[in-house]
């Protein structure tokens, strides 16, 4: 006995249903699993690093690869990557700790981060670094 046409064209149906089912679940399971996009941002990591240490952020917040400082007046910078939030108030992106380090006050009222006069390109520059560091 073997399978008639139709028989044949159900088994083959259901074969290309089952594979799809399970490349989806595999595409699906594994997703995009870092919850840290940000690795490469716009801005020179090696400029930033040393505008860190020039303007002492490292006074208040301990930042790996600077060696000014180690200061523990803010928090370690070195997991920023992985924070959903930036002081507490706006979603993670490059853009937005630039906005924070431009305007602490602005952005966070009554925060003890005081505003230190970096300007943008700096400032991006100490974000690019920042994004450097953390695991994953
Ligand atoms: C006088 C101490 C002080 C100095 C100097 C300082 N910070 Fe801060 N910083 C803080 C404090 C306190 C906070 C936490 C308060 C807040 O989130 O509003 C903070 C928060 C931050 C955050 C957000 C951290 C988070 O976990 O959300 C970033 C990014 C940051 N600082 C970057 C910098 C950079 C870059 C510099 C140098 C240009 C700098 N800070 C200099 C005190 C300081």
């Amino acid at each position: 006995m073997s399978l008639d046409r139709n028989g044949f064209l159900i088994a083959v149906i259901v074969f290309l249903a089952a594979a799809g089912l399970a490349v989806g679940f595999y595409f699906v399971g594994t997703g995009d699993p870092d919850p840290a996009p940000f690795r490469n941002v716009p801005g020179d990591p090696v400029a930033g690093r040393i505008a860190l240490e020039r303007i002492g952020c490292g006074s208040c917040h301990a930042i790996d690869g600077v060696r000014v400082g180690g200061g523990r007046v803010g928090p370690a910078l070195n997991d920023l990557r992985q924070q959903r939030y930036i002081a507490g108030r706006l979603p993670n992106t490059p853009d937005n700790v630039v906005r924070f380090i431009l305007d602490p006050q602005g952005v966070s009222p009554g925060s003890a981060m005081p505003d230190l006069r970096v300007v943008d390109a700096e400032a991006r520059n100490m974000v690019a670094y920042l994004y450097t560091l953390g695991g994953r």
